[in-house]
């Protein structure tokens, strides 16, 4: 995988930008996500809130299963813009392991900074993952 500083700052705005489209009347804490596929296309995804707020879905998971529902199962990287730089949660962290432990998380703040480069390996240190369910 290669993706330049260029790149990766534009993916960053690209989930700064969505950040503005998240529904979040409840928390006020906005999150956009910028994830590109190894083929090349960028899908967004923004937090979605709900009045009966465990129905609220995070805007990785978003940008991930948007991507999936159009065929598209191989990640290269994802940007997560928050207001403060906010790390992943777990729920995210284990959708994002389903699809690749080697994918890269940017991470950004809501200036539009890229605060935290890391990985889903690093996020999640012994995944839970699809070779567990081979029992033999
Ligand atoms: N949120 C995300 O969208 N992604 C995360 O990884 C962490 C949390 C959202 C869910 C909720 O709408 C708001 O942030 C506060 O938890």
């Amino acid at each position: 995988m290669t993706i330049t500083t260029q790149e990766k700052q534009s993916l960053i705005v690209f989930a700064n930008e969505a950040r503005r489209r998240a529904y979040a009347p409840y928390s006020n804490y906005p999150v956009g996500a910028a994830l590109r596929t190894k083929s090349g296309r960028i899908y967004t995804g923004v937090n979605i809130e709900n009045a009966s707020y465990p129905q609220t879905m995070c805007a990785e998971r978003v940008a991930i299963f948007k991507a999936v529902s159009e065929g598209e199962t191989e990640f290269e990287v994802i940007a997560v813009v928050t207001n403060n730089g906010g790390s992943p949660c777990g729920g995210c962290r284990q959708v994002m392991a389903e699809f690749g432990l080697d994918t890269l998380v940017l991470l950004g703040n809501g200036n539009g900074e890229l605060t935290r480069e890391t990985t889903v390996q690093d996020l999640l240190p012994e995944a839970f993952t699809s070779k567990h369910l081979i029992t033999e």
